[in-house]
């Protein structure tokens, strides 16, 4: 067999060669019966364990992630004679055998309790490791359409007139989740995490891009920095401008600045509207005309410039 392949090939597959009696036989061995899958592997990241020539047979191509194929080969084959035959290990099992080299990137270290890991969901419903079509990361699918795959709901969000353009591919799932799982405690406080990326200093993934919402501002507008975002906007899609929660902005105002408080005029600690306001007005229903700094001002307490 070895005379079909390129010089190049066969030289790094021999090197692959396992030390006898360890039921490890090396990659080159497999080839003989899976050949379609075996030229393919040098275009697969997962050929740098056979190309550096100094791992462990355990660690090393083919056998790396099915375990040692002596007993598989001197069977001549089968499903059942190969230690890892993904399509018969469970979830657990197939997340045990990649995290045997991936526990340590750091993008993983929340995937166990993942709410993908805990529903079940493992490494290979959405990597392909032998069919990938993308370029990147070995997705079993082109990104969005993979999430979409099992997350319906989401796909029509990102279809309304307010949205990322997730779609259009202006932006990604990934810029703002992590599919592995991301760190409880932090996001949202003691809320569900939905898997949220954090940027560094446990920032908001918004402000990645949005900066200029970042501040400090002299003058903050306390819902910002607190309840975060999504207090106001929908972070997908919305069918309000701006990807706000509300059609009318007033109405998302005064579900915090509505008066309903105990203490005189503040509820809770957010201020009452002055008795100038005259919400049945339309004039001042625009709220956004006069206050335009409503994410935070460095001049004016009232965020009006
Ligand atoms: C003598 C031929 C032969 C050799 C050599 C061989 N295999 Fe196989 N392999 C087979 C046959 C036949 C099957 C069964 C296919 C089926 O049932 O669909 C199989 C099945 C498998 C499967 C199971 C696929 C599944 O259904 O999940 C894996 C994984 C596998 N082989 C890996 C290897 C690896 C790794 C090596 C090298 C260590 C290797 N094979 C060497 C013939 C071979
Ligand atoms: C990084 C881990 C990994 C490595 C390395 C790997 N495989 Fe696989 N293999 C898988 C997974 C996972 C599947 C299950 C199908 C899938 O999700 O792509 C699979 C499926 C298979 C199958 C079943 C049929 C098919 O084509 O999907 C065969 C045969 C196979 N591998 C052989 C090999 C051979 C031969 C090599 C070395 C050239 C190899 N594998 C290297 C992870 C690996
Ligand atoms: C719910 C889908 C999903 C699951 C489950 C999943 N991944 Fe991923 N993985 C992705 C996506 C999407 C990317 C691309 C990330 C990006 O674009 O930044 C990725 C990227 C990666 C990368 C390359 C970049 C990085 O983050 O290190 C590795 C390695 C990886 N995944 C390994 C794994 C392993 C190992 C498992 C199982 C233990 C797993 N993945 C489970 C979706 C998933
Ligand atoms: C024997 C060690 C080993 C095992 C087991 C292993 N990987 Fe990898 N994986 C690697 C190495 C090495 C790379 C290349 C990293 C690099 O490029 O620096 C890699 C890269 C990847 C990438 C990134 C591809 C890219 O384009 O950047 C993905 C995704 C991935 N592995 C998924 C998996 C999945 C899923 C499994 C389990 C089926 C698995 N790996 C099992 C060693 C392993
Ligand atoms: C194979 C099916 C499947 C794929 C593919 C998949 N997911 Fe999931 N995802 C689930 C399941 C099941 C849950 C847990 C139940 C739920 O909350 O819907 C979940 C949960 C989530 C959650 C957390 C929701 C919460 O309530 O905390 C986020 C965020 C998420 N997925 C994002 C993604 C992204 C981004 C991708 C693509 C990279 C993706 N998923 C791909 C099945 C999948
Ligand atoms: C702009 C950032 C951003 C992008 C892009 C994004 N998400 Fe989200 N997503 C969030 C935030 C923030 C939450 C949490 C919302 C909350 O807790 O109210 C969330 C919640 C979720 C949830 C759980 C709640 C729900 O609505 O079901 C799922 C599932 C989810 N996202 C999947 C996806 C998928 C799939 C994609 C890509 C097609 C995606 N997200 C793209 C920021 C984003
Ligand atoms: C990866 C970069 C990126 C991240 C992360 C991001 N955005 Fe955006 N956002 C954009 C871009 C680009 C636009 C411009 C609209 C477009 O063309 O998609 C936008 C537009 C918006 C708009 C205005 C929409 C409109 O209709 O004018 C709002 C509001 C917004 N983002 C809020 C958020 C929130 C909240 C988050 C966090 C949950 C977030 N963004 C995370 C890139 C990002
Ligand atoms: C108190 C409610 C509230 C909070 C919290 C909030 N926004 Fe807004 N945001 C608005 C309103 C209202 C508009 C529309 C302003 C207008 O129509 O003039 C807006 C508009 C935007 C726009 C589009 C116009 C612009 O100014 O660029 C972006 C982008 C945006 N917000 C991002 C964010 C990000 C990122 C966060 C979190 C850091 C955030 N918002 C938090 C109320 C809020
Ligand atoms: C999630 C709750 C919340 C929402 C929604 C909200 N605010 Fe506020 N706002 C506050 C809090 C809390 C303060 C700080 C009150 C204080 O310091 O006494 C504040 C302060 C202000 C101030 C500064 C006046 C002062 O007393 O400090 C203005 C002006 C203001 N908000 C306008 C708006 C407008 C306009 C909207 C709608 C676009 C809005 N707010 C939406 C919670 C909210
Ligand atoms: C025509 C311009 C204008 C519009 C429209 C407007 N405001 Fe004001 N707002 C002001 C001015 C001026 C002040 C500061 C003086 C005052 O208290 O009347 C103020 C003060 C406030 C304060 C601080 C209250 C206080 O007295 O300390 C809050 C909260 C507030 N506005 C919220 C809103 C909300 C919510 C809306 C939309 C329903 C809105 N404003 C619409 C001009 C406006």
């Amino acid at each position: 067999m070895t005379r079909f392949l390129p010089a190049f090939l066969f030289a790094a597959f021999a090197l692959a060669q396992a030390p006898p009696g360890t039921g490890y036989v090396g990659s080159n061995v497999c080839r003989t019966c899976h050949l379609d899958v075996a030229l393919n592997f040098f275009k697969n990241p997962h050929y740098k364990t056979v190309a550096s020539g100094h791992e462990s047979p355990e660690r090393t191509g083919c056998e790396g992630c099915h375990g040692p194929g002596g007993a598989h080969v001197a069977a001549g084959g089968g499903r059942d004679t190969i230690p890892r035959a993904f399509s018969l290990l469970s979830t657990k099992q197939t997340l045990e055998t990649c995290l045997n080299c991936h526990a340590r990137d750091l993008s993983k270290a929340n995937i166990r309790r993942s709410e993908h890991t805990l529903n079940d969901i493992a490494c290979t419903s959405c990597h392909s490791i032998h069919r990938s079509p993308t370029p990147k990361f070995l997705l079993a699918k082109q990104q969005s359409e993979l999430c979409y795959s099992c997350h319906s709901a989401v796909r029509a969000q990102f279809d309304m007139p307010s949205r990322h353009r997730v779609n259009e591919g202006v932006i990604q799932c990934t810029d703002c989740h992590n599919p592995h799982g991301a760190f409880a405690a932090t996001w949202r406080m003691s809320q569900r995490p939905r898997m949220v990326e954090q940027s560094l200093g446990n920032e908001e993934p918004c402000l990645k891009c949005h900066v200029d919402k970042r501040g400090p501002s002299a003058f903050e507008h306390p819902p910002v920095r607190v309840e975060g975002c999504e207090s106001c906007h929908y972070p997908h899609g919305s069918t309000n401008t701006r990807l706000l929660r509300r059609p009318v902005v007033f109405t998302l105002c005064l579900q915090c600045h509505n008066g309903a408080g105990q203490f005189g005029t503040r509820n809770n600690g957010v201020t009452q509207l002055s008795a100038a306001h005259n919400v049945l007005n339309p004039r001042y229903q625009l709220c956004t005309t006069c206050h335009v700094r409503i994410h935070g001002s460095n001049s004016d307490g009232f965020f009006m410039r």
